[in-house]
């Protein structure tokens, strides 16, 4: 890219971070750009005519394996955005396809809260990888609670239950949301779901028992789902 184009394409990037809060482009693509790109980059930049900056603008590096592809399209003609961004994402993959083809990878960056103590895990729920790492993030904790709420199907929730149901802390919860699904009393048609999952894994353990103090006011999405762990918690007298 020339030294135009970067200069257009930077101050587009500027306006898109200080409309949405974060950097549109990661560090290494950031710098892949303001170089001038090295072997295997590509800028791929969108003009319209009538204005004298880039309304969209696409990125795509090579890796060892594999494509990296990101792509911006000027917050003030987002009202335009799926014709904008699917013509840069276009161009974009018709550079891969030349080159070659290959596996391509999107990356969408959005802000999400941060905190120390918000850790962010992605995978499924019952995989493997996410539950070793949950139980190293857990270990030693002094008290645990666990929140269901990913896919409603019987057998997907049922599966959490048996992983997670050790994780919970004695006198502490387990807490299932959206038994209310499948009848209980809404949505009849979902299919079984958390409810019939709470009834089996109720009916296989004697770790848990429903707590209806936590429906105190009647109206809930997680009927019979605080299911409160047996036991003392720690620091504390009470037994349940
Ligand atoms: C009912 S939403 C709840 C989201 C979140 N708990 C909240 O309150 O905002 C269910 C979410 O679970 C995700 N999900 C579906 N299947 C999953 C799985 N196997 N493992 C982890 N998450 C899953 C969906 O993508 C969706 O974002």
């Amino acid at each position: 890219m020339g030294r135009g184009d970067i200069a257009a394409v930077s101050a587009l990037l500027a306006v898109a971070e200080s409309v949405d809060g974060h950097r549109p482009l990661g560090e290494h693509q950031w710098l892949d750009l303001v170089q001038g790109g090295r072997e295997g980059f590509a800028g791929l930049v969108a003009w319209e005519p009538g204005h004298d900056h880039p309304v969209g603008y696409a990125q795509i590096s090579r890796g060892k394996e594999s494509w990296a592809l990101e792509f911006v399209v000027d917050p003030h003609h987002r009202d335009r955005l799926e014709p904008i961004g699917a013509d840069v994402v276009g161009a974009a993959l018709d550079v891969v396809a030349n080159e070659g083809g290959g596996h391509v990878h999107m990356w969408v960056p959005k802000p999400r809260p941060e905190h120390d103590r918000i850790t962010y895990l992605t995978g499924s729920s019952t995989s493997g990888e996410v539950v070793s790492e949950l139980e190293r993030v857990v270990a030693g904790s002094e008290r645990v609670l666990v929140i269901l709420d990913s896919d409603h199907s019987r057998d997907h929730v049922l599966d959490e239950l048996r992983i997670y149901s050790r994780f919970v802390t004695p006198g502490s919860y387990l807490i299932v949301e959206d038994t209310n699904v499948n009848g209980h009393p809404v949505y009849p048609y979902h299919g079984p779901g958390p409810k019939e999952a709470v009834d089996a894994f109720l009916a296989e353990t004697s770790e848990f028992a429903t707590d209806l103090d936590c429906e105190k006011f009647y109206l809930t999405f997680n009927p019979s789902g605080y299911l409160k762990k047996r036991g003392a918690a720690s620091g504390s007298s009470a037994s349940a």
